[in-house]
C-alpha cells in the first residue's frame, strides 16, 4: 500500500518524501570516522531496513558480517599484512583498466579528487599506496560490515541484490546522521576475511563497508563527488 493509498494527508505525504529526498541526495561515501561505535540498538535498526531490500524471487542471499573490538583490530593487521605482500585473494575479479570513455574520466576524476584532498601529489606514489591503505584501516571506523553470498551461476543476479542491500543500509545510515563507504578494496582479499572470521568457502565475498560517525574534518571527506545531469544517464521512450 502507497502512503497516499494508505490516505495520509498531503503534509505528511510531503514531510515523508521530503525526509527520502534528503536522504538520498545527502548520502555520500566517507573516508574518515570518529573513534565512537554505534550503539547496537541502532545498529538493529539498520539492518532491520536492510533486511527490506528486494532480491531476485526474494532469495536474500545476503550472509552479512558485522565486525568490530579486537576482531576488528585483528582483521585489519592481517588486511596491512596481504596488501603488503601483495596476497590479492579476491571471489570477483576487478580491472580498473576495464573502464573507457567517459567511464575512464569519471574514475580519473574521483581519484584526483581524493588524492588532492590528502594533498597526495600526482607522482607521489608512495604516498597514493598510504592513502589506499586507510581502506584496510576501516578509515578508522570502529565497525565494518563484509558482504557474502551464496554462488548461483554466474552470480551476477545475486551481486546486484548485494547491491540493493547494500544501499539500503546506507541509506538507513544516513537517515540516522551515520555514514559508510562500500569497499571494493576489501572485497580483495576475501579468502584471508573468511580464514579470519571462520565464514565457509561457499560463501563469496563482494564487498564490505566501513561505518560509524563521519568525521567531518578528516581530509579524506573533503572531496564530495558530482553526478552528471539525468538526461546523460536516461532516455524517455514514450
Ligand atoms: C561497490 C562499491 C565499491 C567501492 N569501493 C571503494 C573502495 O574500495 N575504496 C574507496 O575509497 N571507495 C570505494 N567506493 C566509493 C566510490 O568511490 C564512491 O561511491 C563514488 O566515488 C561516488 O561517491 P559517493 O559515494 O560519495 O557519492 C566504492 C563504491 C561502491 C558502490
Amino acid at each position: 500500500m502507497t502512503l497516499a493509498m494508505a490516505g495520509l494527508d498531503d503534509a505528511t505525504l510531503m514531510d515523508d518524501t521530503l525526509a527520502f529526498q534528503k536522504t538520498a541526495r545527502s548520502r555520500r561515501s566517507f573516508r574518515g570516522f570518529l573513534n565512537t561505535p554505534v550503539p547496537d540498538h541502532i545498529l538493529q535498526e539498520v539492518l532491520k531496513d536492510a533486511q527490506c531490500a528486494p532480491s531476485n524471487c526474494n532469495t536474500q542471499p545476503w550472509n552479512v558480517h558485522i565486525v568490530s573490538g579486537q576482531k576488528l583490530v585483528e582483521l585489519s593487521q592481517v588486511l596491512h599484512a596481504k596488501n603488503a605482500a601483495g596476497e590479492f585473494t579476491p571471489d570477483f575479479s576487478f580491472d580498473m583498466d576495464a573502464f573507457y570513455s567517459i567511464y575512464a574520466d569519471r574514475k580519473n576524476a574521483q581519484g584526483k579528487a581524493y588524492y588532492e584532498a590528502m594533498n597526495i601529489m600526482r607522482e607521489d606514489e608512495a604516498g597514493r599506496r598510504q592513502a589506499t591503505a586507510l581502506n584496510f584501516s576501516f578509515f578508522n571506523a570502529p565497525q565494518a560490515v563484509f558482504l557474502f553470498m551464496p554462488v548461483f551461476g554466474d552470480s551476477v543476479r545475486t551481486a546486484g541484490d548485494i547491491g540493493m542491500y547494500g544501499q539500503t543500509f546506507l541509506l538507513s545510515l544516513t537517515a540516522r546522521g551515520l555514514s559508510g563507504i562500500p569497499q571494493t578494496s576489501l572485497g580483495f582479499f576475501a579468502k584471508a576475511i573468511r580464514e579470519v572470521l571462520g565464514i565457509s568457502d561457499e560463501m563469496k565475498m563482494l564487498f564490505g563497508m566501513s561505518f560509524g560517525y563521519p568525521d567531518e574534518s578528516a581530509p579524506g571527506n573533503q572531496a564530495p563527488t558530482d553526478r552528471a545531469p539525468i538526461t546523460d544517464s536516461v532516455t524517455f521512450h514514450r
